[in-house]
């Protein structure tokens, strides 16, 4: 693989590309990211990311590194660079490099790093079988709406589950799921009612979550933000993850119970399908200036 990647303004080879080992990313995890999809040589759900990337930054007290305008510039430059038409995008800036310290000083240059990863987004195999998976306590940091890159427990428990065999862990606090640990997760009542978590500090702001709940609306299906138990959970007709690597896909089993029939269900295939369709439509195509 050699990809070309961005790092502070320049266009490098990927094993060219190279940051301090001061930087506050690699000794704090002083960073945020985003993942943006490709399909189909469009850019997916690209105005929420960017939108998302702001308030993390701003929650961080990390400068903005360019304006808007090059933002989307350089995520349509990287995809054409590396001849991206499926697969993602990452973005990561870290507030920069000094000598190891907890206290920053004000005036630091963020480190601002982006890849592609090419990937075939649209053949996710999980979307006919579905997704085990494992139930974990919680134990994140408690600012889990901001998007940074501290993935350790995140990281070690999903390793774990799938050494157990399981696909993902679902996380849960106080009795109520969170989230997966790379992605939002609702459930389908036997009223046929989407049901995904309301938004707090709790978990993510998914840019997908918001999408699929519009869709559903749009499509006349109900749909509730609320908490919800992993009880609930595991009577639901029907049980989804989403995220923009994954877009919308079935979960089967939690725990090892099945949920409903243990099959992907109707709904969840209704809103993966009208996701796929309203993209394929509305993405912002690379190719253009
Ligand atoms: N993760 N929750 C968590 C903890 C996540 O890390 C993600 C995304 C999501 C879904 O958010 P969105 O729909 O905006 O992608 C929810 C990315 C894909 C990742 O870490 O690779």
């Amino acid at each position: 693989m050699d990809r070309i990647v961005y790092l502070n303004g320049e266009w490098l080879g990927e094993t060219e590309a190279k940051v301090s080992v001061f930087d506050r990313g690699f000794l704090f995890a002083d960073a945020i990211y985003e993942v943006t999809a490709v399909i189909d040589g469009k850019l997916i759900d690209y105005p929420g990311h960017a939108a998302r990337l702001k308030r993390s930054l701003d929650a961080m007290d990390i400068p903005m590194p360019v304006d808007e305008t090059e933002l989307l510039a350089l995520h349509k430059d990287l995809a054409k660079r590396n001849s991206l038409t499926e697969g993602l995008i990452y973005l990561q800036i870290s507030r920069g490099s000094q000598d190891r310290d907890f206290v920053y000083p004000k005036d630091m240059r963020p480190t601002f790093t982006m890849f592609t990863q090419a990937k075939s987004v649209l053949g996710n195999a999980k979307w006919k079988t579905g997704l085990s998976l494992q139930t974990v306590p919680e134990g994140r940091w408690s600012q889990r709406q901001i998007k940074t890159v501290q993935l350790l427990y995140s990281s070690l428990k999903k390793t774990e589950a799938q050494r157990e065999g399981f696909d993902d862990v679902l996380f849960v606090e106080d009795g109520s799921v969170t989230e997966a640990s790379s992605a939002n997760f609702h459930i389908v009542t036997k009223d046929g009612t989407v049901v995904t978590r309301d938004l707090s500090n709790a978990l993510l702001h998914g840019i997908t979550r918001g999408s699929i709940l519009d869709l559903a609306k749009t499509a006349g299906l109900k749909a509730e933000e609320r908490s919800f138990s992993v009880d609930e959970a595991m009577a639901a007709s029907e049980a989804f993850i989403t995220s923009a690597t994954s877009f919308v896909t079935p979960v089967v089993s939690i725990d090892r119970t099945p949920i409903g029939n243990g099959a992907v269900g109707p709904i969840t295939r209704q809103l993966l399908d009208l996701y796929i369709n309203d993209r394929l439509a509305h993405g912002m195509p690379i190719a253009s200036a």
